[in-house]
């Protein structure tokens, strides 16, 4: 199985390369018999099982059993404090291989980078041996998920935050593969723009470390909800899912049924500091550490939130035909 998902990768990457340029790499996954499919949602974990992120993995895999996940999607920030300071950094057997040992998380992981994967090698969690060292792992900067009834579209969000550049602060970031800048991101829109465009799935996911909208530590960048936004209400995208703010949320948006969902309980939280949001768009705000999971097919999508015991925080269901008509 393994094995056809490289070919099939390897098939449409050369295809994608051959026919359109520089655009994101797209990958398949397919659905269950039913056609439906379920998985998890984690960011902001890898700490060697410290703050409670071994809790959390071990809830994850009862979860995952319950609901036959097909697999995992990380929001960013795999690897604390600074990234992987290689393809043989220790911490990736210690803070992934490691910690997530369940039989049902032994699926794909899909992973995006986070700002603090990028105060290490970037090139190491891109590196086809990190996924030969633990066959789960998959991360590139910015990619396509094309399982059948959702295109999932993972964007590297770390490159739009200006302080990062101007405020590097004490840290060092790779921007190796990013400079010049204002290309790497012009390019990142225009490809964004071009495989919603291209999309013909019901649902469609952005997938991206940082928050857009959200009551939690960092609030709203700027950067992204002047650029990205106004990307994804064009194309009728149905969920904005970051984590960066470690809390679990759930914000809606007044003049569109665009969702923005925040997973980044996977290990530290407790900030204890939110923001106020407008009650109308936040539904439900968690400053504490879990996960969330989604089961959907082509009519209904269900979203469950869980905390560090796998109770059930929050839950809500959305249906493709209401919200047409609602349209
Ligand atoms: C672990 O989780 C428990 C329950 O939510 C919490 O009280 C505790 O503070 C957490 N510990 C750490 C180190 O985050």
């Amino acid at each position: 199985m393994h094995f056809q998902y490289y070919l099939i990768f390897l098939a449409s990457f050369g295809l994608c390369v051959l026919l359109c340029g520089a655009e994101f790499p797209y990958l398949k996954q397919s659905v269950k018999a039913d056609g439906s499919l379920s998985f998890l949602v984690v960011g902001d974990w890898g700490r060697k099982g410290l703050y409670n992120q071994s809790d959390v993995a071990f809830q994850m895999g009862e979860i995952g059993e319950k609901l036959d996940i097909d697999y995992v999607i990380s929001t960013g920030d795999n690897f604390y404090d600074d990234g992987l300071k290689g393809v043989n950094d220790p911490a990736f057997v210690d803070s992934f291989t490691n910690i997530y040992t369940a039989p049902s998380l032994q699926k794909k992981w899909y992973n995006v980078l986070g700002n603090h994967d990028y105060r290490g090698d970037v090139e190491a969690q891109l590196s086809p041996l990190l996924r030969e060292k633990d066959e789960r792992w998959f991360c590139l900067r910015s990619y396509v998920l094309d399982a059948e009834i959702v295109e999932f579209f993972f964007i590297d969000t770390t490159p739009f935050v200006n302080d990062y550049f101007t405020h590097p602060k004490d840290h060092t970031y790779d921007w190796k593969g990013v400079l010049p800048r204002d290309k790497y991101l012009k390019d990142l829109l225009k490809d964004l723009d071009l495989a919603l465009s291209r999309s013909t799935a019901k649902w469609k996911m952005v997938i991206g470390h940082h928050t857009i909208k959200s009551a939690g530590h960092h609030g709203i960048i700027k950067e992204l909800a002047e650029q990205l936004t106004p990307i994804l209400q064009e194309h009728n995208v149905d969920f904005y899912i970051n984590g960066h703010d470690h809390c679990l949320e759930r914000i809606g948006s007044i003049d569109s049924n665009l969702e923005f969902l925040t997973s980044g309980g996977g290990s530290k939280a407790w900030r204890g500091d939110v923001k106020w949001w407008n009650p109308e768009e936040l539904k439900f705000y968690y400053d504490g550490q879990g996960f969330v999971s989604v089961a959907l097919n082509q009519l209904e999508a269900e979203f469950v939130y869980y905390d560090v015991f796998g109770n059930v925080l929050h839950k809500f269901k959305v249906s493709k035909d209401s919200y047409l008509a609602s349209q």
